[in-house]
């Protein structure tokens, strides 16, 4: 099987778990289930859920249906948090953005109340998914004990603390609020005059790394660390994971703003030259569009070196590294 089959195998089995817990569209809140839905229907390329998967795949190849059923609730719940964040993200009072994921983005298809109610709704539900399973098999274990479980169970509490905080203040939103601190068209005071911020500090490389290690890196490290606590990894390894995410995040945000310079609508499916609309500091503007190329390339290769310090089955995730160094979209 070529990269591109079995990355396509792996996307069609993510989205049929996914698709699995959307809400039905009734009731007296259609409208939200729609956004909801609309929102995760719209596609992506699913790499958070496939980072948990495959990390979890180094450590622990097979897993009891038990397992299964919180592994799967990790992967829906990660899905769910980047769509809130992309959903939020393009909001105007944000990135302002009116395509996504080749589609009209949330808000501008269902108005910006339900984008900023759709958001919050994933956002939620992601928490709901992860500690209903974890819940189940709590119950479903009472009569027949496991010793096994209750280890694995630890783990999945230990892995969801770690996924609201890298989804909250201390992670994405943290990167997300840094971005709009240094953006020159965003209002601070919540004035209506948001062109003219004059007030803004000059951003620098360690700030900018700051933000990206935050906005982005800390949803990456969500997903393979959560990956490795469920597969049962030693500290050690906890740690190799830590810091290849973190670098991994890093390169896929600064391919993300090469991207927003190089990349065609059409591929990418969000509008080419919004960080130029909205005045962003990327590692592009900061450093030029060579280095940023070198910077994440030079940030791949140190994720394949640390790929190698882990065990099992690493040929995936190797080529996965590079498409995603080397992706159009
Ligand atoms: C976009 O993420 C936001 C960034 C962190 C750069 P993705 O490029 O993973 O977006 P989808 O999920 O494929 O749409
Ligand atoms: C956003 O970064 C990262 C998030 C936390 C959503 P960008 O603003 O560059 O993401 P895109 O380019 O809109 O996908
Ligand atoms: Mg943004
Ligand atoms: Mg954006
Ligand atoms: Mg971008």
């Amino acid at each position: 099987m070529t990269f591109q089959e079995k990355l396509l195998q792996r996307t069609k089995s993510i989205n049929d778990i996914l698709y699995a817990c959307l809400p039905e569209e009734t009731g007296n809140a259609k409208s939200l289930y729609e956004a909801c839905n609309y929102s995760i229907l719209a596609g992506g390329k699913r790499i958070r859920p496939m980072l948990v998967l495959e990390t979890y795949q180094l450590f622990l190849p097979n897993s009891s249906d038990e397992q299964r059923v919180v592994l799967h609730a990790f992967l829906s719940a990660i899905e769910f948090i980047h769509t809130y964040s992309l959903v939020h993200d393009d909001l105007p009072a944000m990135d302002n953005d009116m395509l996504r994921r080749g589609k009209p983005t949330t808000h501008a298809a269902y108005g910006e109340a339900m984008g900023i109610l759709a958001g919050d709704a994933l956002l939620t539900y992601a928490f709901e998914i992860i500690s209903s399973a974890i819940a189940s098999i709590d119950l479903f274990d009472n009569k027949n004990y496991q010793p096994s479980s209750e280890k694995f169970m630890q783990a999945a509490v230990r892995a969801m603390a770690l996924f609201s905080n890298k989804s909250g203040m201390y992670g994405m939103i943290k990167g997300q609020v840094i971005d709009m601190e240094y953006t020159e068209t965003y209002s601070s005071t919540g004035s209506d005059n948001k062109y003219e911020d004059s007030s803004k500090k000059k951003i620098d490389l360690p700030v900018l790394l700051e933000m990206y290690e935050n906005k982005t890196s800390a949803l990456l490290e969500a997903s393979m660390l959560s990956g490795a606590i469920l597969g049962g990894a030693t500290k050690d390894e906890l740690s190799v994971v830590d810091r290849l995410s973190r670098k991994l995040g890093l390169a896929f945000q600064i391919c993300d703003d090469i991207l927003d310079v190089e990349g065609s609508e059409e591929k990418i499916g969000k509008p080419v030259h919004s960080d130029d609309k909205n005045k962003k500091n990327t590692y592009v503007v900061l450093a030029g569009i060579e280095n940023a190329k070198k910077m994440a390339e030079a940030l791949t290769n140190e994720c394949l070196e640390l790929l190698d310090q882990l065990p099992g089955e690493k040929s995936f995730l190797k080529e996965l590294f590079m498409f995603l160094l080397k992706r159009e979209y």
